[in-house]
């Protein structure tokens, strides 16, 4: 019996690649560069199921290809604002992605941005660094303590409630939140987290703000000039989730002038260009979309991209089935 093609856009860890490939027949990009529109369409037409990553825009125009092969598109991570849904839906497509396995790790970099912010680490690595450090003072680059401090997490799902934990344990912060839908008490309980109604009193209540909601339309820029000057001038605003809730150009202007205190960030708009502006500022400490990036996660990923890939194939619903 032939075994269903598979293409995975990007190479995967090495124990993920080789579970996959003893049950399919699987071609890897080894490139490792994204795939235009027109390799996408193309894979579309050659492949029974595709794993792609954040970098593969699967919208309307790809998941339309005309004599498409493909039966399932199983993403490689979490979110899934660049495959549109609806589209697949429409074209018989099944989708997939993998929840779960990175929360623990996307949730350490959210407490490590806010930690690298609240206590200037950039900074000071960079002045060290530079031979610009004249030995210890008094003074010298003084932090912020977040012990105590209000944390307002926007979401409030796995990731969110991942790094509630950790600030509530490892730094003693308070835990506020806002959502589409209330948790439960027993959830609330769980942080003695407080509910808050909306994105704004959220803001203005909180010292630490930590974006978890997704990206797309409905949240695009929903951190612009305006939120941000409801913000405390001392607030620091962390992004793990999709650089696209952030309107960049005015975080920028706001962290020049001082409106709130710092960013920390993970994620931009235009992967892999940041906002030009941004770049020069001290007050904004910039990582490369690292939040799911440990080999053990990375590899969990791969697994578990390649059992939803599995189960539909011997029939079954793939354990994580969005579309
Ligand atoms: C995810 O899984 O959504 C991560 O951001 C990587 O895409």
């Amino acid at each position: 019996m032939t075994r269903p093609k598979i293409l995975l856009t990007r190479p995967w860890p090495d124990a993920a690649e080789k579970w996959i490939s003893e049950r399919f027949d699987v071609t890897i990009n080894t490139s490792g560069a994204p795939l235009t529109p027109d390799e996408l369409k193309a894979a579309m037409r050659d492949y029974d199921g595709i794993c792609p990553t954040v970098t593969d825009k699967f919208d309307a125009g790809v998941l339309g290809t005309p004599d498409a092969r493909v039966q399932i598109i199983a993403n490689f991570g979490v979110g899934f604002e660049h495959i549109d849904l609806a589209a697949a839906k429409a074209a018989g497509i099944v989708v997939a992605n993998t929840p779960d396995v990175l929360t623990d790790a996307t949730a350490d970099i959210a407490l490590l941005l806010m930690l690298m912010t609240s206590r200037r680490a950039s900074e000071g690595e960079r002045q060290v660094r530079a031979h610009g450090w004249r030995g210890w003072g008094t003074t010298h680059m003084m932090g912020q303590s977040l012990q105590g401090k209000t944390l307002g997490l926007f979401g409030f799902g796995r990731i969110a409630q991942a790094t509630a934990h950790r600030a509530k344990a490892a730094l003693g912060m308070t835990i506020a939140y806002a959502s589409r839908s209330r948790a439960t008490p027993e959830v609330e309980a769980r942080f003695e987290a407080r509910y808050v109604d909306g994105l704004d009193a959220l803001a203005a209540q909180s010292d630490v703000l930590s974006l978890h909601c997704p990206g797309g339309a409905e949240t695009r820029h929903l951190v612009n000039a305006r939120l941000l000057g409801l913000m405390k001038p001392t607030a620091i605003l962390i992004n793990t989730a999709r650089g696209s809730v952030i309107d960049e150009g005015d975080l920028a202007q706001a962290l020049k002038d001082r409106v709130i205190w710092a960013a920390g960030l993970d994620v931009y708009e235009r992967e892999p260009a940041v906002h030009p502006d941004l770049l020069g500022l001290d007050n904004a400490v910039l990582l490369p979309h690292l939040g799911s990036a440990t080999v053990e996660t990375r590899a969990e990923m791969g697994l578990r991209a390649a059992a939803n890939i599995d189960a539909f194939f011997r029939g079954e619903a793939p354990r994580d089935r969005i579309a």
